[in-house]
C-alpha cells in the first residue's frame, strides 16, 4: 500500500489505509490441514501432534501445508474464571500456547476456531461479546489463523457488522493473523467483504460433501464470485474433505468408506487450484485407510504452482455445453454450467491455467482454440500445454487441440508462449493477456 501512495498522496493514502484492514499479510491462499472432517468433535492435542507429524513425513509440509487449524471443540464448554476462553482440559492438556510452541518449532503455523455466537456450533464458548479479549487470547498464544463461524449469534445480529469486531480486533494484536470468515455464503460476502477487505478468506457455501457431484456444486456456487477474489482475499468453498472419513457423529459427511474416485479426486483439486481456494485438507493421515493415490493428487507441484501463482487472481467457468455456455467472449463473467467445461485462469507472465472439466458419464472430446499473444507473446508464435498431472508438455499448438477426458475427471494444464517476448510486459498488464475461447 506505501509504495503505491506516492502518486495519490499521503492524504488519500491514510483514507485508504484506514478503510482498509491489514489482516494477514500473505498474498496465497493459505495450504494446511484441518481437524474437522477427520475428527468432527473428537480432536485432541495428540491427534493434532500425530497428523502434523505426518504432514512432515509425507513431503506435505515441504510443499507449503503449513497452517494446522484445530476446528470447533477444542475449547471448554466455559470460559475461565477471568473470563478467558480456554483448551478444554481434558482433550488439550498441554493448553494451545504450548500446542502452539510445539508446532512452530516444526515449521507449522496454528488455526483455531471460534464462533460470533455466544456459543460455537458444537456448544462451545463462542466469542460474542469477547472479541476484544478472545484476539488478544489467541495472539499471546501464537495462534496464526482464526476461523470465525457464525452459530448462535444473538437476534439482529448483522454479518456485515459483526466480522469487522473481530478482524479489528485481530488486526490491533499486531500479529500476522488469517481471519477466515464463516458464514457458508449468507448474505453474499464476497460482495461486501471483499471490498471492504474485511477477511482474508470467507466460505461462499454450506459444509462441502465430498461426493460428486456434491463438491462441484459447491465449486459452482464459489465460482460464481471469482471477479472479488484478489491477493490476500479469497472466496473459500472449505476443505479438502479426501479419502476415509471418520467423522463421529457424521455431521459434515458420510462416515465409511472413501467416497471419491482418482478422477473426482483430481478434478476436486484441480478445480481448487484453479479457483485459488485455500487447500486445506482435511484426510486423515494418522489411519492406514486412506488411499495413497491421494499424496500423487495434492503433492503435485505443477499444481500447487497454479493454486500459488503470484497474480493471485481466481479462475473461473469460460465455456460449457450448457445453454448459454457457449460464450466466446474471455470477459463473460457468468458462464452456465454444461457437462463439458473448460475453466480458465490467468498467471503471471502471460501464462494460462485450463482445466477440461467432463461432469458426464461417459468420455468426452473437448476442443480449445486460443491465443495467448499479448505483451508476454508475439504474434504467430506457438503455445506450449503443459499436462498438470502427467508432469510432461502434451505438446505445442498454433491455436487449438482437443483431449479425451474421462467421465467425472478434470485435465489441469498450463499454457505458456512457445517463445515469450524479448521485452519485459508492462506491469498491470497481465489480465486480459490472451483470449480464450473453444467451440
Ligand atoms: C460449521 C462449519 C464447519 C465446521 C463446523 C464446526 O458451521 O461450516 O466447517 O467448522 O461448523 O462445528
Amino acid at each position: 500500500m506505501t509504495e503505491r501512495c506516492g502518486a495519490l498522496g499521503v492524504l488519500l493514502c491514510l483514507i485508504l489505509l484506514s478503510s482498509s484492514q491489514a489482516l494477514s499479510k500473505r498474498r496465497t491462499p493459505i495450504m494446511g490441514w484441518s481437524s474437522w472432517s477427520v475428527y468432527s468433535c473428537n480432536v485432541q492435542e495428540d491427534g493434532i501432534k500425530v497428523q502434523a507429524q505426518a504432514l512432515s513425513d509425507l513431503g506435505l509440509w515441504d510443499l507449503g501445508y503449513t497452517y494446522i487449524d484445530v476446528d470447533d471443540c477444542w475449547m471448554a464448554f466455559n470460559r475461565s474464571a477471568e473470563g478467558l476462553q480456554q483448551a478444554n482440559a481434558s482433550t488439550f492438556p498441554s493448553g494451545m500456547a504450548a500446542l502452539a510452541e510445539w508446532l512452530h518449532a516444526r515449521g507449522f503455523k496454528l488455526g483455531l476456531y471460534s464462533d460470533a455466537g455466544t456459543t460455537t456450533c458444537q456448544n462451545r464458548a463462542g466469542s460474542y461479546g469477547y472479541e476484544a479479549v478472545d484476539a488478544a487470547t489467541y495472539a499471546s498464544w501464537g495462534v496464526d489463523l482464526l476461523k470465525y463461524d457464525t452459530c448462535n449469534t444473538v437476534p439482529g445480529w448483522d454479518p456485515e457488522e459483526g466480522y469487522p469486531i473481530m478482524g479489528k480486533a485481530l488486526n490491533n494484536t499486531g500479529r500476522d493473523i488469517w481471519y477466515m470468515m464463516c458464514n457458508w455464503g449468507q448474505g453474499d460476502p464476497a460482495t461486501w467483504a471483499g471490498p471492504r477487505a474485511l477477511a482474508n478468506s470467507w466460505r461462499t457455501t454450506n459444509d462441502l460433501m465430498p461426493l460428486f457431484p456434491q463438491f462441484y456444486e459447491v465449486a459452482d456456487a464459489n465460482e460464481r464470485w471469482w471477479e472479488y477474489a484478489r491477493p490476500g482475499q479469497f472466496n473459500d468453498p472449505d476443505t479438502l474433505a479426501m479419502g476415509y472419513l471418520f467423522a463421529d457423529p457424521p455431521v459434515t459427511a458420510p462416515a465409511t468408506g472413501n467416497t471419491l474416485s482418482y478422477a473426482e479426486t483430481r478434478l476436486y483439486f484441480g478445480l481448487w487450484c484453479i479457483m485459488k481456494s485455500n487447500l486445506i485438507l482435511s484426510v486423515d493421515f494418522a489411519s492406514s485407510e486412506w488411499p495413497r493415490w491421494i499424496l500423487d493428487i495434492v503433492s503435485n507441484r505443477h499444481a500447487i504452482a497454479i493454486n500459488q501463482d503470484a497474480l493471485a487472481l481466481q479462475g473461473h467457468r469460460l465455456w460449457s455445453d450448457g445453454e448459454g455456455g457457449n460464450n466466446t467472449d474471455p470477459r463473460a463473467v457468468h458462464v452456465p454450467a454444461g457437462l463439458r467445461e473448460v475453466w480458465s485462469g490467468p498467471l503471471v507472465d502471460g501464462d494460462v491455467a485450463l482445466l477440461l472439466v467432463n461432469r458426464g458419464e461417459s468420455i468426452a472430446t473437448i476442443n480449445a482454440t486460443f491465443t495467448l499473444h499479448g505483451p508476454h507473446c508475439p504474434k504467430d508464435v506457438n503455445v506450449s500445454v503443459y499436462d498438470v498431472w502427467g508432469q510432461r508438455v502434451f505438446g505445442e499448438c498454433a491455436s487449438h487441440f482437443a483431449m479425451r477426458v474421462a467421465p467425472h475427471d478434470g485435465i489441469l494444464l498450463r499454457c505458456s508462449c512457445a517463445r515469450p517476448a524479448t521485452r519485459p510486459a508492462r506491469k498491470g498488464k497481465d489480465r486480459g493477456d490472451h483470449a480464450f475461447v473453444t467451440q
